[in-house]
C-alpha cells in the first residue's frame, strides 16, 4: 500500500531572486551597441552601477549579494560596449561606485574600498596605504572646491562613528572618532563647505536577528549632528530631530547662520520616504522640518558640482505598483524646489528605471543643462536600456536609448565617470 504524503507548501521565493532582481549568472562584454536616437556626441565616458549579484547561490537577503558592475562606455555618438563584471572580493561591495584619486572605488555599507578598472575588473582591496583600518561608507562626499573625499564608517564596538578626508592625491590626512550613544545604521551623510553632517537614527544593530540586522528603537532618539570640517569629535553640535529614518542624502549648503540639508526621510523602516528639509540654526541650535513633496521617491541625485551649494532640482525615482516586493513600473522625477513642481519622465507600461545620473553639458555650468542618465529595464523584450534624457527636457522622449540584448538585473547606485578626467 502505498502512503500519500502531503506535498510541501509551495513557498514564494523572495523578491531578489525573481525577474529582474534575480542575479545573472555570467559576465559578458559586447562591443558596437545598437542605438536609437541619437547620443550627443559630447557624452564620453562610462555609465557604472553596482548591485547585489550573488555569485555562489542564492542569498537570504537582497544586499548580502556580491557586487556587480554593469557599465556602458558612450564615445563621440557610439556606444563601444556594455560589459558586467563581478566584484572579485573578499567584501560584497555592492553598493556604490565612485572616482577618487584616479581609482574607480567599488563600496558597500563598512568595508574597504575595491579598487576595479576603467574597464570593471577587480584589481585589489583601497587602504589608503594602511591608513584606513576601519571601512568606508558607501556614500562618501567629493568636495567640488578641495578635491577632497570625506567620507565615514560606523562600526558595532566603540567609537561607532569615525569619520574621514582624504585629500585629491588619494592620502588619508584626517581620522576623526566621534561620540554616539549606539552602533546605529548610518546608510549617509552630508558635507557643506564648512561641516559635515552625520545622522544619528533611531535604527539599531540588534546582533543580526532575523530577518535584518537592524531594528526600530522607540526610545533612541534622532539627531543630527554639524561637525567643523577642521573639527575634532569633540567639536560636534548635535540638532534634535523627530524619530525617522533618513535613507539617502540630497545636498546640504549654507545660508548665514544656517544649513539647509534636503534628505529623503521616512517616518520609521520600511515606510514609504518622501522628501524633506531640516533647516539648522547654528545660533539657536534648533532644527526645524519640512516635507518638500508628498511622492514617495529614493535615489535622489542632483548636479554633483554643486555639493555643499544651493541646489534647485533633484532627480529622483518614484517607484509604483509593488508587486512581490518589487516595483513593476516607474517614474522618473524631477524636482524644481523653486517652483515646488516636478516633471515625470514616464518609461511605459513594464518598464522600470534605475538611478538617474545627471552629465553636464561641456562647457556649461547651467544647472539643468545636461543629461539624465540611467538603465531602464524593459519587461516587454526581457533586456534592458541605456537611456538618455534631456535634462531641460525631462518628461519627453529619450535623446537616445542604448539597446542591449540582455538584462540588467535591478541594483543599487550608479555614476558617470568622463573619460580621461581623473577626478
Ligand atoms: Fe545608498
Amino acid at each position: 500500500m502505498t502512503t500519500l504524503t502531503a506535498a510541501p507548501p509551495l513557498k514564494t521565493p523572495p523578491f531578489h531572486l525573481t525577474g529582474n532582481y534575480a542575479p545573472v549568472s555570467d559576465e559578458v562584454t559586447l562591443h558596437d551597441l545598437q542605438v536609437t536616437g541619437a547620443l550627443p556626441p559630447e557624452l564620453n565616458g562610462t555609465y557604472v552601477r553596482n548591485g547585489p549579484n550573488p555569485r555562489n547561490g542564492p542569498t537570504p537577503i537582497w544586499f548580502l549579494g556580491q557586487g556587480m558592475l554593469h557599465g556602458v562606455r558612450l564615445q563621440a555618438g557610439r556606444a563601444l560596449w556594455y560589459r558586467n563584471r563581478w566584484v572579485d572580493a573578499l567584501t560584497t561591495s555592492n553598493t556604490h561606485v565612485v572616482r577618487h584619486a584616479g581609482k574607480l572605488l567599488a563600496l558597500v555599507e563598512t568595508a574597504r574600498p575595491v579598487v576595479v578598472s576603467d574597464e570593471l575588473e577587480t584589481l585589489g582591496p583601497c587602504d589608503f596605504d594602511g591608513a584606513l583600518t576601519h571601512g568606508m561608507t558607501a556614500h562618501p562626499k567629493t568636495c567640488p572646491s578641495t578635491g577632497q573625499l570625506l567620507f565615514y564608517t560606523y562600526s558595532l564596538q566603540p567609537p561607532f562613528l569615525t569619520h574621514y578626508r582624504a585629500d585629491p592625491s588619494g592620502e588619508l590626512t584626517a581620522t576623526v572618532p566621534i561620540q554616539v550613544g549606539k552602533a546605529t545604521y548610518m546608510h549617509d551623510f552630508a558635507i557643506t563647505p564648512r561641516h559635515a553632517l552625520f545622522f544619528d537614527l533611531p535604527v539599531l544593530f540588534n546582533g543580526w536577528r532575523e530577518p535584518m540586522p537592524i531594528q526600530w528603537s522607540d526610545t533612541y532618539g534622532a539627531r543630527i549632528g554639524v561637525l567643523p570640517r577642521h573639527g575634532g569629535g569633540g567639536d560636534v553640535r548635535w540638532f534634535t530631530i523627530t524619530a525617522c529614518t533618513i535613507s539617502h542624502t540630497v545636498n546640504a549648503y549654507e545660508e548665514g547662520d544656517r544649513i539647509i540639508l534636503d534628505v529623503v526621510r521616512g517616518p520609521r523602516l520600511e515606510a514609504p520616504t518622501c522628501l524633506y528639509r531640516y533647516t539648522l540654526d547654528l545660533r539657536t541650535g534648533e532644527a526645524q522640518e519640512a516635507r518638500l513633496d508628498s511622492l514617495h521617491v529614493d535615489f535622489p541625485r542632483i548636479d554633483d558640482r554643486l555639493t555643499g551649494q544651493p541646489h534647485r532640482y533633484v532627480y529622483a525615482l518614484e517607484l509604483r505598483d509593488i508587486v512581490n516586493g518589487a516595483p513593476t513600473s516607474s517614474l522618473l522625477r524631477k524636482f524644481d524646489l523653486a517652483t515646488h513642481r516636478s516633471v515625470a519622465h514616464d518609461f511605459g507600461p513594464g518598464r522600470v528605471g534605475g538611478e538617474a545620473i545627471f552629465v553636464p553639458r561641456l562647457q556649461s555650468s547651467d544647472e539643468d543643462d545636461g543629461y539624465a542618465i540611467t538603465y531602464v529595464y524593459d519587461g516587454n523584450r526581457n533586456a534592458s536600456e541605456l537611456i538618455v534624457l534631456d535634462a531641460a527636457d525631462f518628461g519627453a522622449p529619450a535623446l537616445a536609448t542604448v539597446l542591449l540584448p540582455r538584462r540588467v538585473p535591478y541594483g543599487i547606485h550608479a555614476n558617470w565617470f568622463p573619460t580621461g578626467k581623473a577626478e
